[in-house]
């Protein structure tokens, strides 16, 4: 099996905060794209990844909120949309791949109820609870161009901003 990782963007990038478009047909290219994402998710390693962080502009998340190391449940979640949320809300640090080591507690719907497609561009509804519940609204969120600290006040929000602006500053010497 051969591996494609891909680099993994950064905040702050435009391509970040860009609109993602829905992918109009599942096809091999798709596919591609979301294994590549799924391996790129695992070595990370991360519990869910969105197509924009991965610089592609197309309507995808992967995530897999399993427990175990040795039991993988990859879900590919295409053009998702929310039908449902509970009025039950639940608080998560979370954190993010293209925020490496920053984590905030972040309140949002206990459960939620998302149409997407598969990998085989079959439709699906799924229930998602607790953690793979934040997990899925953090990825479809990313497909609007919101960040997790977008949820945050105006000073965290700058605070985080700042340590990742010198975070990439160190990298790039
Ligand atoms: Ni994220």
């Amino acid at each position: 099996r051969i591996m494609s990782l891909l680099p993994i963007l950064l905040h702050p990038d435009p391509r970040l905060k860009k609109q993602c478009v829905p992918v109009p047909s599942v096809d091999a290219d798709t596919r591609r794209l979301a294994e590549s994402m799924i391996e790129t998710m695992y070595d990370a390693p991360g519990v869910g990844l969105a197509a924009p962080q991965v610089a592609s502009d197309a309507r995808i998340f992967v995530m897999d909120c399993t427990d175990s190391e040795t039991d993988n449940n990859p879900l590919v979640l295409i053009n998702p949309e929310i039908t449902w949320v509970s009025e039950e809300l639940n608080t998560y640090s979370e954190g993010c791949l293209s925020l490496p080591d920053l984590f905030e507690d972040v309140e949002r719907p206990k459960q939620v109820r998302m149409s997407f497609l598969d990998i085989d561009g079959k439709h699906h509804e799924e229930l998602f609870d607790d953690l793979w519940a934040t997990c899925a609204q953090h990825e479809l969120d990313h497909l609007n161009g919101v960040l997790f600290i977008d949820h945050l006040s105006r000073m965290k929000r700058s605070m985080m901003t700042k340590k990742m602006v010198k975070f990439k500053k160190e990298l790039a010497l």
